[in-house]
């Protein structure tokens, strides 16, 4: 039997919700294939901050670091909620994760499974993965406020983007193209405005094509990858992109497939210099918390992304097939979170 120590971190909001039920589906597919998950919980978040005023520890960092990967939920607070700085949570604890354990790879596949309803009227076959940069780009926390308060403030956070980072980010996204059936890398960036950050995507993309003569490359800016996003889904396989650029059209992509509970994403450090984490692409949804309203199956697909990194395929796509099995037949049923967690369990594999 092989063993593995999961840091989860089930949040804020939705987040315990559908953990729990990834945490069910996880459980069911392990126990028969001998595969021990060692869970450890901590308790990070929003409410987490209110009750104790910490928010990410360095002691509570490096024993997440001890673990094999981490099953995130979701942290943060509702928008409008006057108790907690917007942004203090996300850039202290999910920030501060995907940055010290080196998380360059956001990866975030968006299929159209057969039963769900996508608001696109014709949508096609829909199945493309964004690799968006989990570590630089304006997210790095590079600028500040001058003058705050006063008429004359100015406020900048400054993109920073570097040819290490860039070029790890689309070496990753090629040899993913590479092994995909339609093996085309569509760069998505705007360096039509952004000369510098843009053009150094660019160059790497056209330096490193020559390595890959069986990927067909092309360049689209990220406002026209929203028009095809709705257009033309089909037309993607995948899409590489900017830490920013990623997070914006990756809650589209989850939109057009189902919705954004239907949408996993990876966090790797594919180095594997520290443990890996997965999560569903949307947030705590502090508008449905709590009532059970919350579709657990982004999580679950997130959790058998785990398993693949951890090296159970073979489980992590009969958790996949549970999913799509299930959305064929109930896609378009409402259920409570824990019933969709359940049906998924009993579409395992016996
Ligand atoms: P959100 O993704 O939480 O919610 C957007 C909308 O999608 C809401 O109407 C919500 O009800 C719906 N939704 C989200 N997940 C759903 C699910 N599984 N099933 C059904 N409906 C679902 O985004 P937001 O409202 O912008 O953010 C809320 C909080 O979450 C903020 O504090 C934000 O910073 C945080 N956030 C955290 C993460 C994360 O931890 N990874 C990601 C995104 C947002
Ligand atoms: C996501 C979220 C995060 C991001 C926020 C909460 C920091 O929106 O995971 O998509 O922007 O990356
Ligand atoms: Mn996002």
């Amino acid at each position: 039997s092989t063993s593995h120590r999961i840091a989860v971190i089930a949040g804020d909001g939705i987040g315990p919700e559908v953990v729990a039920e990834a945490e069910k589906v996880l459980d069911a597919v392990c126990g028969p294939a001998n595969i021990a998950l060692e869970k450890t919980p901590f308790p990070l978040g929003a409410e987490h901050w209110l009750a104790t005023g910490e928010t990410l520890p360095q002691v509570t960092l490096e024993k997440i670091r001890e673990h094999d990967a981490i099953l995130f939920g979701a942290v943060g607070a509702a928008p409008g909620d006057t108790r907690i700085p917007s942004g203090l949570i996300e850039r202290e604890i999910l920030l501060k994760l995907r940055f010290s354990l080196d998380h360059y790879i956001n990866l975030r596949p968006s299929e159209l499974f057969p039963g769900t309803v996508s608001p696109l009227r014709d949508p096609g076959e829909v199945d493309f993965v964004v690799v968006r940069e989990g570590t630089e780009g304006p997210y790095a926390g590079n600028g500040g406020v001058l003058r705050q308060g006063t008429d004359q403030e100015i406020a900048t956070e400054v993109s920073l983007n570097t040819a290490h980072g860039v070029q790890r980010l689309v070496r990753f996204a090629f040899e993913l193209a590479s092994r995909r059936e339609r093996k085309k890398l569509t760069l998505v960036h705007k360096h039509n405005v952004l000369v510098n950050a843009g053009h150094l995507y660019q160059r790497t993309v056209n330096a490193m094509a020559p390595q890959y003569p069986d990927v067909t490359v092309d360049y689209l800016h990220v406002d026209a990858v929203t028009i095809f996003m709705t257009t033309d889904p089909s037309r993607f396989d995948v899409l590489v992109t900017d830490n920013l650029f990623g997070d914006i059209i990756t809650d589209l992509a989850g939109a057009i497939t189902g919705g954004i509970g239907l949408a996993p994403c990876g966090n790797i450090n594919a180095e594997r210099t520290a443990p890996s984490m997965f999560e569903p692409v949307h947030g705590s949804a502090p508008d449905i918390a709590g009532q059970q309203k919350a579709n657990p199956v982004a999580t679950i697909l997130a959790a058998a992304m785990m398993l693949e990194h951890l090296g159970h395929g073979e489980q992590a796509e009969q958790i996949r097939s549970a999913v799509r099995s299930d959305l064929e037949d109930h896609g378009a049923t409402q259920r409570s979170t824990a019933q969709i967690g359940d049906a998924i369990v009993a579409a395992l594999p016996a």
